[in-house]
């Protein structure tokens, strides 16, 4: 029997029981040792491979990024780290829950290492947002600021242009102190702190004016960001845009495993738009930051 023949037989052997535990180990396996033969397979014949229940788990978490990543990273690392559950949560996002449990509430914690480009950050996103704010566009009655942190954004960004904001970020934390100090007198005009994780957070319908997200894309699978666009689309008010402002990997995608976050190229990032239905406005780079730094970019898009 020809080795393609042997491994079809096994993959029907299997696919009535691939899903149980050992026997995903065991297709982690068998994987493995058909990687390298994938180089030079087509898709019908990944289809028959004994790789192809693996695929499919993984497309369900990252639909768009895991070839990308299926060249850079070992694939049995990339499923532990996204799918594997640790105290019943995905690891993925087991670890950013770690990770900020860690970080200061401080404009240092939100910006890592990189405080000092805090200002030139947000004077970027103020002129890129004013191009879609105004007469026949967006309204300023209400926006919404997503893994908004303490606030860095709504404070510098959103707060002078819109009547009102809410916030919504997964750690308490963050939202306190914007509450309780940071954003001094303008924390009156929150209507709403959720205290939620995105990849759950259903927002109401035709809400917002604008919906901005900025470095928090990063933190959800590919298929959790897509569903999250897609609910926010539905809770925008006419001619509302939504802004994601993140790191763009330069080449394919890299999974930080330490902070629980994925650095997705460009095209990646436009492909979840397009499939969440939304049609991609405008694309800015950010200019002015360190060389050194990954590119952050700004996608506008309703
Ligand atoms: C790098 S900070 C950026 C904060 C803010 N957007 C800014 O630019 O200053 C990332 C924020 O995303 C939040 N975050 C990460 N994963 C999240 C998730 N799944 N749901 C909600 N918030 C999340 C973190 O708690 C943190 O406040």
């Amino acid at each position: 029997m020809s080795l393609d023949l042997e491994a079809k037989q096994r993959a029907e052997e299997l696919s009535a029981e691939v899903s149980s535990s050992p026997l995903r180990n065991m297709a982690i396996q068998v994987h493995q040792a058909h990687r390298d033969r994938w180089k030079d397979t087509d898709d019908s014949m990944c289809r028959h491979s004994l790789s192809f229940h693996l695929h499919h788990t993984l497309r369900m978490e990252f639909f768009a990024s895991f070839l990308y990543l299926l060249e850079q990273t070992p694939l049995v690392k990339l499923f532990a780290v996204t799918c594997e559950k640790i105290e019943g949560e995905k690891q993925f996002y087991y670890k950013a829950q770690k990770f900020y449990e860690d970080v200061e509430a401080s404009e240092e914690g939100m910006m890592g290492d990189y405080v000092e480009i805090s200002h030139v950050d947000l004077e970027g996103s103020r002129k890129f947002l004013s191009r879609f704010i105004g007469p026949g566009k967006a309204g300023t009655k209400c926006a919404l600021d997503c893994g908004s942190g303490i606030g860095r954004v709504a404070k510098g960004v959103l707060l002078p242009i819109f009547e009102t904001l809410e916030m919504c970020d997964m750690m308490e934390a963050f939202l306190l102190h914007a509450h309780e100090e940071y954003l001094g007198d303008d924390a009156d005009r929150i209507q709403t702190y959720y205290c939620y994780n995105l990849q759950e957070l259903a927002p109401p319908s035709k809400r917002y004016d604008v919906i901005w997200m900025q470095w928090c894309a990063c933190h959800l699978t590919d298929r959790d960001l897509m569903q999250f666009l897609m609910r926010c689309k539905r809770s925008l008010r006419p001619n509302g845009v939504i802004i994601i402002k993140d790191n763009m990997a330069r080449k394919g995608c890299k999974l930080d495993a330490i902070d629980g976050s994925i650095i997705r190229h460009l095209d990646i990032m436009r492909e979840i738009i397009f499939k969440a239905g939304l049609e991609v406005l405008a694309v800015e780079k950010q200019e002015g930051f360190p060389e050194i730094i990954v590119p952050v970019w700004m996608i506008a898009m309703r």
